[in-house]
């Protein structure tokens, strides 16, 4: 089972809009998806609640509230996170995952934010010991609002301990298609291709490294 994390401390970044849209994804193809939502807001559970029934099946786990038993049978597991998490509840979200996306904001003060708690989590690692891998998503990205070529800059900047850098993927524009999937309980992947082409194809390179080894663990020695 592969296990997804969206997480940053920071709210209204986009975690629940992507981790549907993950989730929906690997319905569409086929897979067992469980979607555990750890937020007592239960914005993913909201969403999994007005999901049309002919839609490919997404398992909900009110995470927040109740123990988590993911069936064995599970091909991903979706994990949505709150906003300011940390402490032991950080810790066990982040021990859960294989990989963590971290959606960002595209604003300076959000990018800085982003790099601390990119920081943080670097340290809960090594004192996990886990070897879960970390990549960052910019999101809600408008086209006159910071340059493009600016804000690549800045999130290509943020560093891993190893001086390596944090996998920056790809940036989601804001859209209306989103939203109008968030109110529907479906993903833009179920719109009509001509509809979302733009905003399909900025998710090419988020599904490649979730496909790739890149973002699994590297095995302890
Ligand atoms: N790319 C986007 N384009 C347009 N709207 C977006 C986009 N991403 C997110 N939104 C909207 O922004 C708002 C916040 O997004 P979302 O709920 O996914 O963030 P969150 O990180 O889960 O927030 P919280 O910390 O409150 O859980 C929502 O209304 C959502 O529909
Ligand atoms: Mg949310």
């Amino acid at each position: 089972m592969r296990s997804i994390l969206l997480l940053n401390a920071k709210g209204g970044c986009g975690k629940t809009t992507m981790a549907t849209t993950i989730a929906a994804y690997y319905a569409l193809k086929g897979k067992k998806v469980v979607l555990a939502d750890f937020d007592p807001q239960g914005s993913s559970m909201d969403w999994l609640a007005v999901r049309p029934v002919d839609r490919p099946r997404i398992q909900g786990l009110a995470a927040w509230q109740n123990q988590v038993r993911v069936p064995k049978t599970t091909d991903y597991l979706i994990i949505d996170s709150p906003a300011a998490v940390s402490g032991r509840p950080l810790a066990n979200l982040v021990q859960r995952a294989d990989s963590i996306l971290i959606p960002v904001l595209p604003s300076p003060i959000d990018i800085r934010a982003a790099e601390h708690f990119i920081g943080q989590l670097n340290a809960l690692r090594s004192v996990l010991n886990t070897q879960v891998k970390l990549a960052t998503v910019a999101n809600r990205v408008r086209e006159n609002t910071l340059a493009a070529g600016e804000l690549d800059g800045y999130l290509e900047m943020i560093k891993l301990p190893s001086g390596k850098k944090t996998p920056y993927l790809a940036m989601l524009r804001a859209s209306q298609n989103y939203i109008r999937a968030a109110e529907m309980g479906l993903s833009i992947f179920e719109f009509s291709p001509a509809r979302t082409q733009h905003d399909r194809e900025s998710w090419t390179r988020v599904f490649r490294w979730l496909d790739s080894k890149r973002s699994l663990p590297t095995p302890k020695n």
